[in-house]
């Protein structure tokens, strides 16, 4: 629940955004705050271990000059006490610091002396560590919690919290220092490919969810989270090289916010950029993304890290404030560094590369006390207590489950009635578990409860079908024999409990899904069992929204996504009424795909996706063009019913002026909750803003706040929640800035978006009169255009431009950036790269029956790598010389292929 000590955290943090303005940029970043004393520990890190992404995973499998310490630097320390972290680097000679802000493996830091090296790895709901470092899907035992997509339904942050604490353990007895999550990017088409990896379609739940998560995490000390993607990574297509172009407005209200709010609340150690450009430049070259924002507004002093091959000019990364460049690339960028620091024109400077230096050495320092010589030493000082792991994962996914139907209340089911028989149909409930999403995050549980397994305590009356097979390669197939064994057990059964949803060739990292449907013959088992029973309860596992044609067929639906490993218990524990469901939707759920504002521009092209929708994501939009939907965003049932009331607001304060001067603003929202059934029971109630009467087009109201509160029956609670001007302010491109218009602005008290139980108003009076004119020209309020901008001059005047460029179709040549797919098609040693790149990758992928839909994952991840990559991961194996080399060939250039391999001859002998 909310705290007075909380809401003052965003007050200020609100503050120093204005005071953004005055102070403007050229802000020497500050010696960090977390620089420790060097404490000397046994050495040995993790070298060689750790767990394999995906993109990773592919590349590991190619792996196979000094600098006088500058002395204007120095000079600048004069006076000034030095950090352990500064001295030691100005210790280092030229090759040391390069070495430094890049890791030392795929998973490792650099070995500073005297210290032990610090481990990385996935993340985010489950620690996942190879046996093999490069063999994808064996890992270590490990809890599987549920994944974000899932526990964001729980709407409870103190459940985030928890889960973050419990992974620490994990990551302490397995010798890893920073956890590479949460994921925390908007969802802002369900069909993205990580929809189960992120929170939620709004940046206000993401962002506490996220923020939790992260206290839990880092809150022994001992292990650090890594936020990523930053940012407006939404997408798995053409993930590496694919321009997302988002108007500023967009991009701080939505898809920056919820980073911008866990920066400031909970200053997670580490921040990973994301793959795509955004506005025309690489994240992990972005200035205006990471050191003008991040670093300077959000006064981060974190380290950044890339994604894994994210690199594309290091140079310009270690400009842009990106720290650390992963997985380490042996010095393959150490001639372009040379250059880039000697070049008149100051593209990078010492300070640039010594800045990025001293927050690695810094995190190093941090974390080093947590290391242990040995894996086994580190195991045997923290055993994972997995039963107690269990039942927190257990606890987490039933608050997660969102009831999204109970037609005449069919649920709960009695305990002990003799005469339910129960026909439970569907692969997931028994053999194929779908409980967590493929690709990095994919974690090795340590033991599964399915759902037939969970039944046994419950009932013995119980009868299994198939259904369909979760392992089918071919989902758009309907399987009659599975379909009439389905049929006989629904038939003979009291009741239906149908086990269905997204099998894992459907949705994974590295690919998007191109529609929301189920499986063909998941639907016909829904259409077919509806025919000869009357009670069917659907129980559904995927990772992101659905299109649910039958939903009215059916008596309940119970949206679990991906419950994690206890996941079958948390359904048949709900179902039978042990606990009461609590969890509601994070995202909208459409009639139909096509709804959604950005489908027709989602997933774009491979040069650009385009945020036309600018503002209207989710219920952003549905709500404002009161658009029928299936589900709303936080619609959720319960087996008892909460009365709201006594809507009471409260001026705390309302003083200030505009940009940078002192605004304040503090409401005091309270209303009273009563349990008026028969079970006890929580409810998450949320708070919604709507402006009145706003100069510009803004939603009709949006999610500020959200309270989750457990009540007996017939108890009753105030609720209290302070709104800050962050809850009532837009952003003005004109002021580039944060503004709040004069005027009424309505508190809305919820149980969903759409069922709004309060209404209240406050009006503020020192903000401004209205909106700069060229963010009400960019955005009018009310026109229907403003509601969904289809049109390309729309979209222009929000990104300041006259008119849109061209869009890029074709290209004449291929480059480093040029995928190896389309290399594969046009030329024979393009093909050739792509074979031998899938080949390796997908080598130690072992017979069984999940082996095609890894191989698909596989295929699809390598087909969308970038030619650079094979550089970066290549241990420096493979040089950009060579690499350039063979591009000239494709291109047909050969005088420019002969300079290439005579290049890349000659750095054999006189290597970096
Ligand atoms: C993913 C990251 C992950 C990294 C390391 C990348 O492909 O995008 O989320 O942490 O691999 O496995």
């Amino acid at each position: 629940m909310h705290s007075s000590i909380y809401d003052v955290e965003i007050m200020c943090s609100w503050k120093n955004h204005c005071m953004h303005f005055v102070q403007t940029t050229g802000i020497l970043i500050p010696i960090s705050k977390r620089s420790c004393s060097l404490v000397s520990v046994g050495h040995n890190g993790l070298s060689g271990s750790g767990s394999v992404g995906v993109v990773s995973f592919f590349l590991a499998l190619l792996y196979s000059n000094t600098m006088s310490s500058a002395g204007d630097l120095e000079k600048l320390e004069e006076g000034a006490e030095q950090t352990v972290s500064e001295r030691t680097w100005n210790s280092l000679n030229e090759k040391q610091k390069f070495s430094v802000v890049s890791g030392a493996s795929l998973w490792t830091l650099y070995k500073l002396p005297g210290l032990p090296t610090i481990a990385v790895s996935d993340g985010p709901h489950g620690v996942r560590k190879p046996i093999n470092p490069l063999a994808l899907g064996e890992s270590h035992p490990a809890t599987c919690f549920p994944t974000a997509s899932a526990l964001a339904c729980s709407w409870n942050q103190e459940a985030a919290k928890e889960l973050g604490e419990a992974l620490a353990l994990e990551c302490l007895h397995y010798n890893i220092q920073i956890l590479l999550g949460p994921g925390m990017n908007l969802k802002r088409h369900p069909a993205g490919g990580r929809s189960f990896e992120y929170w939620s379609e709004d940046p206000c739940l993401t962002g506490r969810m996220a923020a939790a998560y992260v206290e839990g995490v880092e809150a022994s000390g001992k292990v650090g989270a890594c936020i990523k993607h930053f940012a407006i990574n939404n997408q798995e297509s053409h993930r590496f090289v694919v321009d997302a172009v988002v108007d500023e407005r967009t991009m701080r209200e939505l898809y920056l916010r919820h980073f911008e709010y866990v920066i400031k609340k909970a200053n997670p150690s580490t921040v990973m950029c994301a793959y795509n450009k955004v506005n025309g430049v690489y994240c992990s070259e972005n200035i205006y993304l990471n050191r003008t924002i991040l670093r300077d507004e959000w006064r981060y002093d974190g380290v950044l890290m890339t994604d894994w091959g994210a690199t594309n000019d290091r140079a310009r990364g270690i400009k842009a404030t990106i720290d650390l460049e992963m997985p380490g690339s042996y010095g393959v960028h150490n001639r372009d560094l040379k250059r880039a620091l000697s070049s008149s024109d100051n593209d990078l400077t010492e300070r640039d590369l010594r800045e990025c230096g001293i927050r690695v050495m810094d995190l190093i320092q941090r974390y080093a006390p947590s290391t242990y010589e040995s894996d086994t030493m580190a195991a045997l000082e923290n055993p994972i207590d997995f039963r107690k792991h269990f039942d927190l994962a257990l606890r987490l996914a039933k608050e997660s489950v969102v009831l999204l139907r109970n037609e005449n209340n069919i649920l709960p089911l009695q305990k002990g009635d003799e005469s339910l028989t129960i026909g439970v149909i569907g692969d997931f409930a028994n053999e194929h578990p779908r409980y967590q999403g493929m690709g990095s995050s994919a974690v090795q549980s340590e033991k599964v409860v399915t759902v037939l397994d969970a039944l046994k305590k419950f009932t013995k009356n119980v009868d299994f079908a198939k259904g369909y097979e979760a392992d089918d390669d071919h989902p758009e197939d309907v399987h009659e024999e599975f379909l009439s064994d389905a049929i006989e057990v629904a038939k003979n059964a009291s009741i239906v409990l149908l086990c269905i949803g997204l099998p894992e060739i459907m949705e994974s990292e590295g690919f998007d899904r191109t529609h929301l449907q189920l499986p063909a013959q998941h639907n016909a088992l829904v259409e077919a069992c509806c025919k000869v029973s009357s009670k069917v309860i659907v129980l559904l596992s995927n990772g992101g929204a659905l299109e649910l044609p039958w939903y009215n067929k059916v008596q309940a639906i119970m949206e679990g996504y991906l419950l994690g490993e206890a996941g079958g218990k948390a359904f048949v524990d709900l179902i039978f009424g042990e606990d009461c469901p609590s969890g509601k939707l994070t995202e909208t759920f459409p009639v139909s795909a096509s709804d959604i504002p950005c489908d027709r521009f989602f997933p774009g092209t491979k040069f650009t996706v385009e945020y036309r929708e600018g503002l209207n994501v989710g219920y952003r939009y549905f709500d404002t063009a009161q658009k029928p939907v299936l589900y709303p965003f936080g619609h959720g049932l319960s087996y008892t019913t909460f009365e709201y009331s006594d809507l009471r607001l409260r001026v705390l304060n309302d003083s200030g002026g505009i940009n940078g001067d002192d605004r304040f603003v503090m409401i005091e929202v309270s209303f009273r909750l009563t349990n008026m059934g028969l079970m006890a029971g929580k409810e998450v109630a949320q708070c919604y803003v709507s402006d009145i009467d706003s100069t510009v087009y803004r939603p009709i109201h949006e999610l500020r706040d959200f309270v989750k509160v457990g009540l007996t029956p017939g108890e009753q609670k105030e609720i209290k929640m302070i709104l800050t001007a962050d809850a009532f302010s837009f952003y003005d491109i004109g002021v580039s800035g944060w503004v709040i218009e004069n005027g009424v602005f309505e508190i809305q008290i919820g149980a969903s978006s759409r069922d709004i139980r309060l209404r209240g108003q406050v009006t503020l009076a020192n903000g401004v009169l209205q909106a700069s004119s060229q963010a009400q020209q960019s955005y009018p309020p009310e026109s229907v255009a403003a509601v969904c901008p289809m049109d390309d001059l729309t979209f222009a005047k929000r990104l300041l431009l006259s008119c849109l460029p061209p869009p890029e179709i074709f290209e004449s040549y291929f480059h480093r950036n040029s995928l190896l797919k389309e290399t594969s098609l046009k030329s024979i040693i393009g093909w050739i790269l792509l074979e031998v790149v899938y080949r390796e990758a997908s080598k130690d992928i072992t017979q069984g029956p999940s082996r095609n839909r890894q191989l698909l994952m596989v295929r699809k991840n390598v087909e969308n790598l970038p030619l650079r990559v094979l550089v970066a991961f290549s241990r420096g194996n493979f040089t950009f010389n060579l690499l350039d080399a063979l591009i000239a060939i494709m291109n047909g250039q050969v005088l420019s292929a002969f300079r290439g391999f005579g290049n890349a001859f000659v750095g054999m002998f006189f290597p970096r």
